[in-house]
């Protein structure tokens, strides 16, 4: 699980996040995963589309406010755990392939930056987002 050092690495590289979440977003969930399943009522599923684009934009946002609610992650993304489990219906497996997406994009936009101590410390915290979203299909 995530120690304190590992939520200041989150918290302290996330702030070079701010202001780049829609580039970042779009680009996480342009690359493909089972999209058509879950969004064939979209006009244009082409990567980076304007509709593409938003949704990259709205997930990233909630990943953003959950690094701000970083100690409780499971209170903090309960409703969208509800939404995504009963209405929604996703597969929670695509979580996972979602972090791993956000992880390749952060760590190409951020070269320098994305050191090995990074890299660590993003995976547990995306691995604890995806747990937190799951919470809702027990
Ligand atoms: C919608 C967050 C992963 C499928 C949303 C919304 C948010 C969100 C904030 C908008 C909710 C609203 O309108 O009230 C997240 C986060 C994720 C994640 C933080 C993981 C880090 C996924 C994955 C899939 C998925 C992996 C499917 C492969 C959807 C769908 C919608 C949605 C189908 C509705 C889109 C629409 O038609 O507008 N998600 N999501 N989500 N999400 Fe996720």
């Amino acid at each position: 699980s995530l120690s304190e050092k590992d939520k200041n690495i989150v918290q302290t590289f996330w702030a070079k996040v701010a202001g780049r979440e829609e580039d970042i977003g779009c680009d996480a969930v342009s690359r493909p995963f089972a999209t058509k399943t879950y969004f064939s009522h979209w006009k244009d599923l082409s990567p980076g589309s304007d509709p593409v684009r938003k949704h990259g934009a709205t997930v990233m946002a909630a990943v953003t406010d959950a690094v701000s609610k970083i100690d409780d992650l499971i209170g903090a993304l309960l409703s969208l755990s509800e939404l995504h489990a009963f209405t929604l219906r996703v597969d929670p497996a695509n979580f996972k392939v979602l972090s791993h997406n956000l992880l390749v994009v952060l760590s190409t936009t951020f070269p320098n930056d994305f050191t090995p101590e990074v890299h660590v410390a993003i995976d547990k915290f995306l691995t604890a987002v995806a747990l937190a979203l799951s919470e809702k299909y027990r």
